[in-house]
C-alpha cells in the first residue's frame, strides 16, 4: 500500500499551489460576496452590517479608503466608483502614510478600510485613530470577528473563503465586488444615481462570475507570454484610470512572487520621465480596457512600441484595432467599464504566476513577505 498524496495536495484540489486554485475560485468568491446584497429583480441592495442611513450621510463630506498592499489597490478602484456613482470626495491613502501624516478627520468624516485579513497592524491603526477623532468607519474584511470587523461601526464582509497562498488574487476581487457595492449604496441613499442607472450596473454585476470563469478558460495564451518573458529583468505595466488602478496589482503580484522588477505607470505620464526605461525588447503589459481612454491609450502604446518595446495588449473583445500596434492582444469579455478592473486582473494573477513558475520560485510562500503583517 503506498499513499501518493498529503493532506496539504489534498487541500489544493488538485492544483499545483494554493494560488491557481485560489485564482479559480475567483468566479464563486465574485458570487457569494453579491448573493444576498445584490439581487436580480430587486432594486434594493441589502446589507445586514451597514446601518448608515441617509440622515447620517448627508453629514459625511468626505471618504477615506485606507489599506496596505493590494487591498490599497482595490482601494484605488473604490475611489474612482465611489466619485463616480456617489459624487462624494474620496481619498485613498496607505495605512502607514495615513496614520503619520495628520489627516483631517471629524465627525464627517466616513473611513473605509480594506483588509483581507483584518489584522493589519498600520490598517488597525489608522481605524482606531479615525474613530477617536470622530469618524465612522467602515470595515471590509475577509475574516469573520477579525480586530478590525470589531473596532469598525460597520461591516461589510467579503466572502472570498479562506485564501491561503501570500500571493492575494480572490480576496482582491471580491474587495472589489464590495467597493462596487458600497458605491451603489451610498449612491442609492443620497439620490444620485436613478433606479434605471442602478439596474443596469447591477444586471452587468451579476454576469460578472460567468464573464471571469471565460477568461480564465484562456489561460493557455497567458501561460505562452510568461514562458517566453520569464527571464526578463524588468516588466512594466500601463494603464489609465481605472486600468492604472489594475496596472499597479499586476505589477505587484509579479514582483511578490516572480521577484522580476517591475513597475506601473499611468500611461499618460509616461512621457514626463519613464519612458526613458523603454529600449529594445522590453516587455510591457498594456491595459486599455476604457473607452473613453481607449484612443489616448493607443496613442501611448505606439509610443513605446517606436522605442522598441514588446507590448502585449488588454482590450475588451471587439476593440481589436489595438492588434495593429501590439505583438500579442488579449481579450476580455466585454462588460461596463467601470467593472473591468474584475475581469482585466485576472490575466494579470495568471501571467504572474505562470512566470513565477517558469523560474522555479516558491509560489505560494514568497521570500520575505507575510501573508498578514501584524507588526508596524
Ligand atoms: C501583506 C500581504 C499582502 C496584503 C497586505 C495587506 O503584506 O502580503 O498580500 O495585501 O498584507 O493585508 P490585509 O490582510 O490587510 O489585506
Amino acid at each position: 500500500f503506498h499513499v501518493t498524496w498529503d493532506a496539504q495536495s489534498a487541500e489544493k484540489g488538485g492544483f499545483e499551489h494554493f494560488m491557481i486554485k485560489e485564482i479559480h475560485e475567483q468566479p464563486k468568491a465574485i458570487k457569494d460576496t453579491m448573493t444576498s446584497r445584490i439581487m436580480a429583480d430587486c432594486d434594493e441592495i441589502k446589507l445586514d452590517d451597514i446601518k448608515l442611513t441617509s440622515e447620517q450621510l448627508k453629514n459625511i463630506d468626505r471618504i477615506y479608503i485606507v489599506a496596505c498592499g493590494t487591498a490599497y489597490h482595490a482601494g484605488m478602484v473604490g475611489k474612482y466608483v465611489i466619485e463616480k456613482l456617489a459624487k462624494i470626495p474620496v481619498e485613498v491613502d496607505i495605512a502607514s502614510e495615513f496614520r503619520y501624516r495628520d489627516p483631517i478627520i471629524n465627525e464627517k468624516t466616513l473611513m473605509i478600510v480594506v483588509s483581507q485579513s483584518g489584522e493589519t497592524a498600520d490598517t488597525l491603526a489608522a481605524l482606531k485613530q479615525a474613530k477617536s477623532k470622530g469618524a465612522r468607519v467602515i470595515a471590509v474584511t475577509n475574516v469573520v470577528g477579525s480586530s478590525v470587523a470589531r473596532e469598525a461601526d460597520d461591516v461589510l464582509y467579503t466572502w472570498a473563503g479562506p485564501e491561503i497562498a501570500v500571493a492575494s488574487t480572490k480576496a482582491y476581487v471580491t474587495q472589489l465586488i464590495a467597493m462596487y457595492i458600497i458605491a451603489l449604496y451610498l449612491a442609492r441613499l443620497n439620490g444620485n444615481i436613478s433606479v434605471e442607472e442602478y439596474r443596469q450596473i447591477r444586471d452587468e454585476m451579476l454576469t460578472l462570475p460567468e464573464k471571469s470563469q471565460e477568461v480564465l478558460d484562456q489561460k493557455e495564451e497567458l501561460q505562452k507570454f510568461a514562458a517566453s518573458n520569464y527571464m526578463h529583468k524588468d516588466i512594466y505595466y500601463i494603464g489609465r484610470g481605472l486600468d492604472f488602478a489594475v496596472a499597479l496589482e499586476g505589477s505587484l503580484k509579479l514582483k511578490e512572487i516572480s521577484y522580476i522588477h517591475s513597475d506601473a505607470y499611468a500611461a499618460g505620464e509616461l512621457k514626463h520621465g519613464s519612458i526613458a526605461l523603454i529600449e529594445k525588447g522590453v516587455p510591457v503589459i498594456a491595459l486599455a480596457s476604457q473607452s473613453e481612454l481607449y484612443d489616448k491609450m493607443v496613442s501611448n502604446i505606439k509610443e513605446i512600441v517606436s522605442r522598441g518595446a514588446k507590448v502585449i495588449g488588454f482590450a475588451f473583445e471587439g476593440n481589436s484595432e489595438i492588434e495593429k500596434t501590439v505583438n500579442q492582444a488579449v481579450y476580455i469579455p466585454k462588460t461596463l467599464d467601470i467593472l473591468a478592473p474584475v475581469l482585466l486582473v485576472i490575466p494579470l494573477q495568471l501571467l504572474a504566476y505562470y512566470t513565477a513558475v517558469e523560474k522555479g520560485c516558491d509560489v505560494d510562500k514568497p521570500r520575505n513577505l507575510a501573508k498578514s503583517v501584524t507588526v508596524e
